[in-house]
């Protein structure tokens, strides 16, 4: 199993306002889809209930909540770090999808940062990835940057894995 990481993050570490994102770049989208199809994504309830149709197609969706009762179509529900972890042992590669809190205790855990770095600072942020260590990991890859047409926001690509 090796577990990951994918987020987009503005200057200051922010990821989201309030249940919303900070801003959608739709090649980002793209590059969510590619690289999480056909693997397992790991995410918080409140990220979860942010989806507009539910669970993601092609893709085992597990969710993390600490309502022991908590059903959605699609879904694998886990109420601890240590029980999404034995769930997904078998599963080549996790991703995780957010939001702020999943990212903060799973970070121990992972292996690799798919980040997209937003050119920004978005004064509305609210949600924040935990900070980064860079003494703990090495930039693998780095693309960009990019200028996305309809938000004029410019972004980079950038994967780090653990040392
Ligand atoms: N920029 C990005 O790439 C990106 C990606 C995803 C999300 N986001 C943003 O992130 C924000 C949402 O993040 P968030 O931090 O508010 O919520 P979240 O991490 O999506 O979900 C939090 C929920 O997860 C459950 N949970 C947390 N810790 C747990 C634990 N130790 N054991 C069991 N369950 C646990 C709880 O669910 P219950 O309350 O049901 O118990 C908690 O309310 C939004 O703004 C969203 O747009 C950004």
């Amino acid at each position: 199993m090796i577990i990951s990481m994918i987020v987009a993050i503005d200057l200051n570490n922010g990821i989201g306002k309030g249940d919303d994102q900070l801003a959608y770049i739709s090649a980002d989208l793209k590059r969510f889809k590619a690289l999480t199809i056909g693997h397992t994504i790991l995410m918080g309830r409140k990220t979860f209930e942010a989806l507009p149709k539910g669970a993601l197609p092609n893709r085992r969706n597990v969710v993390i909540t600490r309502q022991g009762d908590y059903k959605a179509p699609n879904i694998d529900v886990v109420s601890s770090v240590d029980e999404a972890l034995n769930l997904c042992k078998n599963d080549e590669k996790v991703f995780v999808i957010g939001g702020g809190e999943i990212y903060n205790i799973f970070l121990p855990d992972t292996d690799k940062l798919y980040l997209t770095v937003i050119d920004h600072r978005f004064n509305e942020a609210t949600v924040f990835f935990p900070e980064i260590n860079m003494g703990e990991w090495t930039v693998e890859n780095e693309e960009g940057p990019f200028t996305d047409e309809k938000t004029q926001l410019a972004y980079k690509y950038q994967n780090l894995k653990r040392k």
